[in-house]
C-alpha cells in the first residue's frame, strides 16, 4: 500500500484545531454573538473524542462494532433518518442552540454574517427560523445557492420539514426552471437566477430577506451580487441581508459589508486522522479505487465519500468498482456504490440520502459539490485524489475552459472534515505531506479571477453600471480579464465603441445563456430562421447531449444517430432530432427506438417554450426558413465567430484566433467529413482539444458577421481573387490576449 499511517497528524490536527478555535474566539470576542464558542462543554466535548481513535481492525467485516460507532448509530446522525420525528432532527442540528440569538441579531442588524460547519443547519433551517418568526408575512424569504442541483435537493427537504408541498409554501427556481407560485414564502434560487432578478429590479421589492448561502464557495454570481445587494440594502432600510459561509474567513467579509457582526454556529466536528500518500500518485484514478477497496476490506464499519472531478470519471469509477467488487463474490459484505454529480436526475441524486442498510457499506463518489453543498451522513472515511475541474479562462483559446487542477489547502481540509461529522474518521489523501504544503495554494482563487466576464460584465451594464473599474467587488477582478470582456461584447455588437450598452446587448442580456448564444437568437430573427434556431438553442441550453449510448449498443446507436447527421454539421442535426421528435408526435417508444433520451427532449421543449417566452416579452418573431437552412448557420456565425477553425493540411484543425490546434470529435456529424472551415460551440479536452457541436461556415461569413473583428488579409485584397480574400481572415485585433497569459500561469502555479 503506498498509505503511511501519519504520526504526527495527531499532534498536528490539535495545533490546527487550537488555531482554529483561537481564530473563531476572537471573531467571537469581536461581536457578543458568538459566546458558544468559548462554552467549555463545546470544547471538552471535541476532547473527549479526540482520544477515542482507534487502529483500523484487520478483516473488519465481523469485527466487534466498537464502542463509538454504537454511540454514532443510537443517538447520532445515522439513526436521525428512520427513527426520529422531523422536529427532532430539526431541534438535533447545531443551529438550533443558536436559533434565538440568530433571530435577535437578524431583528437589530441589516447586515448578518453566519459562519458554521457545512451540516450545521444554515442552509436548510435559517430560513425557516425566519419565516416561523414572521420574516415571510410580508416578503419572500430568498436563499441562494451556488449550484442548481443544491437549490432543487434544499428546497425539497424543506418542504418535507415545513410538510408542504414542493413549488407551495416552499419552492425553487433555476434556469429554465421555476418551481414556486404566488404562496411561496421561502424560495431557494441559485445566485445567477438572483442575479437576474436583480436586473428587472434592482430594490427587490418582493423580497423582505436575502440569504446570499455558501458565500465561502465564491463562484462569479456571489460575488456580484456582494455589490448589488450592497446598494439594494440602502435603498431598502426594511430588508435583512444574511451572508453565510462554510469557513472561517469571515472577517474578510465582515470587513467588507461594513464591519457587520458575525454569527458563529459552534461547530460539532469530530477528529479526523490524516494519512498521505508516501509518493506521488501517478495514476489517481487508480489509487482512489484501490484505496477504497482496501477501506472497505480492512476498515471498521463507515461510509466512504470519495472525490472526482467529473462525469466520465465518476460513472467509470462506479463502473470498475462494481466490476471489482463482483469478481470477489459474495463472501465479502456488500458495497453500494453511488455517483453524485450535477448533472444527475434528481431521482437518483436522492438516493445518497437513505439510510445504508445493515451489513453493508456505502461510498459514495462525488464531484467537489459534496465538499460544502451537500452533506451526507454517516462518512467515516474520505478518499481525496488532490483535484478538482474548475473553469479558468485560457487565453490562447480565448475562452474559458475546463481544467481539471490540483484543490486548495482550504478546500483539502474542507474535504478531509467531511469524515468527521458522524464520529471521529479517516482522510485518505492521494498526495505526498509535501504536495500539500509546497504545492497547493492556500485558498482557491475566487472564480472572479480567473474566468471570463463577458456575461457577467453584459448583465452589469444593463443594469446600467458602467463604471465597472469603480464597482465595489470583494476582490476586483484584473483589469485585463475586464478589457477581454470589453471587446468581446464591442465585437458582439452588445456594446458600442464607447463602451455603452446598445439595444442589441440590452436584448442579449434578458436570455439567460452566454452572450454568443444570445447574439445567434437574435440574429436568427432578422436572418428569418428564428424557429430553426430556438429549437437549436433550446436543445443545447438544455442537456448536455440528447443521444442515448449505451456500452453494449454503441454500434447500433452510433448507426441511428448517424441518420440525422445533416451536411452541414451537428446544429442541425439537433434540429433534425428535434423535429423528428416532434413530427413523431413527441413519443417515447421513438426515442427509445431512436437511442435519443425523452427525458432530454422534454427538456429541451421546455425550455424553448420559456425561450418563445422572452421573444414574445420583445415582440420579436418565430419564422421558419424552411430548408434554406444556410441562415442558420449564417446566425451561428455573428454569435461564434470567435470559435473559428480551419483545416490543417497536415491533421486536425486550426483555431483563426491564435491558431491553436484543435480536433473534431469523434462523435461530430462532421468528423472524417471535409469541411474546411468550421465554427464550434465548446472546446472539450481530453487527450486532445475537441470541438464540440460543429458546424461547416464560409469564412466570408465570419466577416460579417463581425466586421470589426476580422479584417481580410492583404490590406485591400489587391491581386487576389475573392475567394482566396475571403479565405485569408485573420483577427484583427487581439491586443488583450498576450497580456492574460500571466493568468493562466499564476493559476498553473
Ligand atoms: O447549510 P448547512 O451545511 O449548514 O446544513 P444543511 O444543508 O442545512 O443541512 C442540515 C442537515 O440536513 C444535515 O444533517 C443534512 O444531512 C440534512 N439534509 C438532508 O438530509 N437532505 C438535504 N437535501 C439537505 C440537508
Ligand atoms: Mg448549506
Amino acid at each position: 500500500s503506498a498509505m503511511q499511517g501519519d504520526v504526527l497528524a495527531k499532534e498536528r490536527r490539535d495545533m490546527r484545531q487550537q488555531e482554529a478555535q483561537a481564530k473563531a474566539a476572537q471573531e467571537a470576542a469581536k461581536t457578543d454573538l458568538g459566546q458558544e464558542w468559548n462554552d467549555p462543554m463545546v470544547q471538552s466535548g471535541d476532547r473527549r473524542f479526540a482520544s477515542d481513535l482507534r487502529q483500523p481492525k484487520q478483516g473488519g467485516a465481523d469485527a466487534e462494532v466498537p464502542e463509538w460507532k454504537k454511540i454514532a448509530s443510537g443517538k447520532g446522525e445515522l439513526g436521525k433518518r428512520t427513527s426520529m420525528s422531523i422536529k427532532d432532527q430539526r431541534e438535533s442540528l447545531p443551529a438550533y442552540k443558536m436559533r434565538k440569538q440568530f433571530l435577535d441579531a437578524v431583528r437589530q442588524y441589516q447586515l448578518l454574517i453566519v459562519v458554521g460547519d457545512t451540516g450545521s443547519g444554515k442552509t436548510t433551517q435559517l430560513t425557516q427560523y425566519l419565516a416561523e418568526d414572521g420574516f415571510a408575512n410580508d416578503g419572500v424569504i430568498g436563499c441562494t445557492q451556488p449550484r442548481r442541483v443544491a437549490a432543487m435537493s434544499v428546497a425539497a427537504r424543506v418542504s418535507d420539514e415545513v410538510g408542504c408541498r414542493l413549488g407551495e409554501e416552499v419552492g425553487y427556481t433555476v434556469r429554465f426552471d421555476d418551481k414556486t407560485c404566488d404562496r411561496t414564502r421561502i424560495k431557494y434560487m441559485t445566485d445567477g437566477i438572483m442575479q437576474r432578478e436583480i436586473l428587472l429590479d434592482p430594490a427587490l421589492s418582493r423580497y423582505s430577506v436575502i440569504m446570499l448561502d455558501e458565500a465561502h464557495e465564491r463562484t462569479i454570481a456571489t460575488d456580484v451580487l456582494f455589490g448589488l445587494l450592497k446598494k439594494t440594502l440602502k435603498k431598502r432600510p426594511d430588508m435583512k441581508l444574511i451572508v453565510t459561509s462554510a469557513t472561517l474567513d469571515a472577517e474578510k467579509f465582515s470587513t467588507y459589508f461594513n464591519e457587520c457582526p458575525i454569527l458563529t454556529i459552534p461547530g460539532r466536528t469530530f477528529p479526523v486522522e490524516i494519512m498521505y500518500s508516501r509518493e506521488p500518485e501517478s495514476d489517481y484514478l487508480d489509487a482512489a479505487l484501490t484505496t477504497i477497496m482496501q477501506i472497505h476490506l480492512t476498515e471498521p464499519a463507515g461510509d466512504i465519500l470519495l472525490f472526482l472531478t467529473g462525469k466520465e470519471e465518476i460513472d467509470t469509477s462506479c463502473e470498475i468498482l462494481f466490476e471489482r467488487m463482483k469478481a470477489l463474490g459474495p463472501a465479502v459484505p456488500e458495497l453500494l456504490i453511488l455517483p453524485i454529480y450535477g448533472a444527475l436526475p434528481s431521482e437518483i441524486a436522492s438516493r445518497i440520502f437513505e439510510p445504508t442498510p445493515d451489513g453493508t457499506r456505502k461510498v459514495v463518489i462525488a464531484t467537489n459539490i459534496a465538499e460544502t453543498s451537500i452533506t451526507i451522513d454517516g462518512i467515516f472515511y474520505v478518499v481525496d485524489p488532490g483535484f478538482v475541474k474548475q473553469t479558468a479562462y485560457d487565453a490562447k483559446l480565448g475562452m474559458d475552459r475546463l481544467q481539471v487542477t490540483p484543490i486548495s489547502q482550504a478546500q483539502a481540509k474542507q474535504r478531509a472534515g467531511r469524515a468527521g461529522r458522524t464520529g471521529p474518521g479517516k482522510c485518505f489523501r492521494l498526495y505526498t505531506e509535501s504536495a500539500f504544503q509546497n504545492e497547493m495554494l492556500p485558498t482557491t482563487i475566487p472564480e472572479i479571477q480567473r474566468q471570463n466576464l463577458s456575461n457577467t460584465i453584459l448583465m452589469l451594464k444593463a443594469m446600467g453600471i458602467n463604471d465597472l473599474l469603480g464597482f465595489d467587488f470583494m476582490d476586483p477582478p484584473p483589469t485585463n480579464t475586464m478589457l477581454t470582456a470589453l471587446e468581446e461584447l464591442y465585437a458582439l455588437a452588445a456594446l458600442d465603441d464607447e463602451g455603452l450598452l446598445t439595444r442589441l446587448g440590452r436584448r442579449m442580456a434578458d436570455f439567460p445563456m452566454d452572450p454568443a448564444l444570445a447574439k445567434s437568437m437574435i440574429a436568427s430573427i432578422e436572418l428569418g430562421c428564428s424557429e430553426e434556431m430556438l429549437s437549436i438553442v433550446a436543445m443545447i441550453s438544455a442537456v448536455q447531449t440528447v443521444f442515448h449510448r449505451p456500452k453494449e449498443k454503441q454500434q447500433q446507436a452510433d448507426q441511428k444517430k448517424s441518420r440525422f447527421h445533416d451536411p452541414a454539421g451537428d446544429h442541425l442535426t439537433l434540429l433534425n432530432v428535434y423535429n423528428g421528435w416532434k413530427g413523431a408526435g413527441r413519443s417515447d417508444p421513438w426515442c427509445f427506438e431512436n437511442f435519443i433520451q425523452p427525458r432530454s427532449m422534454k427538456r429541451a421543449e421546455d425550455v424553448r417554450k420559456q425561450l418563445v417566452q422572452i421573444l414574445d416579452r420583445h415582440r420579436l418573431k418565430v419564422v421558419s426558413c424552411g430548408r434554406d437552412t444556410t441562415r442558420v448557420r449564417q446566425a451561428l456565425c455573428s454569435g461564434f465567430f470567435r470559435n473559428a477553425a480551419r483545416k490543417d493540411p497536415q491533421e486536425g484543425y486550426k483555431t483563426l484566433v491564435e491558431g491553436t490546434p484543435v480536433y473534431m470529435h469523434p462523435s461530430s456529424a462532421l468528423f472524417g467529413k471535409a469541411a474546411e472551415h468550421v465554427i464550434y460551440h465548446s472546446l472539450v479536452e481530453t487527450t486532445r482539444e475537441y470541438m464540440h457541436n460543429v458546424t461547416s461556415i464560409e469564412p466570408k461569413w465570419l466577416v460579417e458577421a463581425a466586421p470589426t473583428f476580422f479584417k481580410v488579409a492583404g490590406k485591400d485584397g489587391m491581386g487576389m481573387s475573392k475567394r482566396k480574400q475571403a479565405e485569408r481572415i485573420q483577427p484583427l485585433h487581439n491586443r488583450f490576449a498576450g497580456e492574460d497569459d500571466w493568468r493562466l500561469s499564476s493559476q498553473r502555479k
